[in-house]
């Protein structure tokens, strides 16, 4: 099931993506207040910031039911006629990794999602005909990891976009508190803030590294997470002063000893520390990118003066030319 305990269900429970948060709650109030369903809403930005949840929040506000399938999940064109023949007056179904649905799934999604209508072809050939087949209203949650790799077509047709961004320190301390209290760690102050500002501004990120401390806190401590028992902790998860994990470190190595700081494709980057092209580009670049530790180029991505810094690594002069 999509829903662990840690997932706030109410908007009012959701802490962070204030402007996010707070439009939905008129888009929401408004639509409730016509009695139609919510426009299609799409959510972007890195994994791990609350898309899933926020799509669950949205449905659990309209008082709708919640329907949940991925990109990739969904193969063909039956597959999503399926579910959306299946969808009661003003459902949510939310589809995750949007930009991985394949064009012929995303073609009959166009009627869906403006007409209420699936356009379907019956037969083959000179006797082939299109029937119009009704669907309820509904809303179609969508989330990517990347706004920019969704057809223009498919983007036009959300009436509400969403950026997630990064959370502050003091967002993120405020998640792991709420989490401490749901999952019974004793925790104090600085130890929450040591973990938030070691998780990358990210949600995901800092309620696994609480249940990761807590296991250390609990067999070498007393059990209550203090500063100095995150911090030893984080330091054997091999998490960073700044949050940057084993691969964000090795990445940046990367790019500096191996290819002399760059600038290098994405591809081949990948290929040197074993790891996807995708995962990269969704997972690593962005933080690496808002901390300023990497920089795009048309030729490929450099590692940037703070990023030789922070690993204690001299940084030539002759790279200047890079800026
Ligand atoms: N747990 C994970 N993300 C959260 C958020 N944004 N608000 C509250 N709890 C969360």
């Amino acid at each position: 099931s999509w829903q662990y305990s840690l997932r706030p269900r109410r908007l009012a429970e959701y802490i962070g993506q204030d402007q996010v948060k707070n439009n939905l709650s008129i888009f929401i109030q408004a639509t409730l207040a016509r009695g139609e369903a919510l426009d299609h809403v799409l959510l972007y930005g890195p994994p791990g910031l609350g898309k899933t949840t926020l799509a669950g929040i949205i449905a659990v506000e309209l008082g709708v039911n919640f329907r949940i399938t991925s990109g990739p999940a969904v193969e063909r064109p039956g597959d999503l006629a399926a579910l959306l023949t299946n969808l009661g007056e003003k459902d949510v179904l939310f589809i995750d990794e949007i930009h991985r649905l394949s064009r012929s799934v995303e073609e009959i999604l166009y009627s869906a999602m403006e007409d209420y209508a699936l356009d379907i072809i019956i037969g083959k050939g000179p006797s082939a005909r299109s029937i119009r087949l009704d669907l309820p209203k509904f809303t179609l949650v969508g989330a990517t990891t990347r706004a920019g790799a969704l057809a223009a077509p498919l983007r036009d047709r959300f009436g509400v976009i969403c950026r997630l961004e990064y959370y502050t320190t003091e967002h993120l301390e405020c998640i792991v508190n709420r989490a401490a209290e749901i999952l019974n760690v004793r925790i104090d102050s600085l130890g929450a803030r040591e973990i938030a500002r070691r998780s990358r501004g990210t949600p995901r990120i800092a309620n696994r590294l609480l249940k990761r401390v807590r296991d250390f806190a609990q067999v070498t401590g007393d059990g209550v997470i203090t500063n100095a028992v995150a911090d030893k902790a984080l330091a054997l998860l091999e998490v960073d002063q700044l949050g940057l994990d084993k691969i964000d470190r090795s990445l940046l190595k990367t790019i500096i000893k191996n290819f002399n700081g760059g600038p290098v494709g994405l591809d081949t980057l990948a290929a040197a520390i074993s790891e996807e092209t995708d995962t990269i580009e969704d997972v690593y670049e962005p933080f690496l990118l808002q901390m300023g530790f990497i920089a795009r180029t048309p030729r490929g991505r450099v590692a940037t003066p703070t990023a030789y810094a922070h690993l204690n690594i001299p940084y030539k002069e002759s790279n200047q030319e890079k800026f």
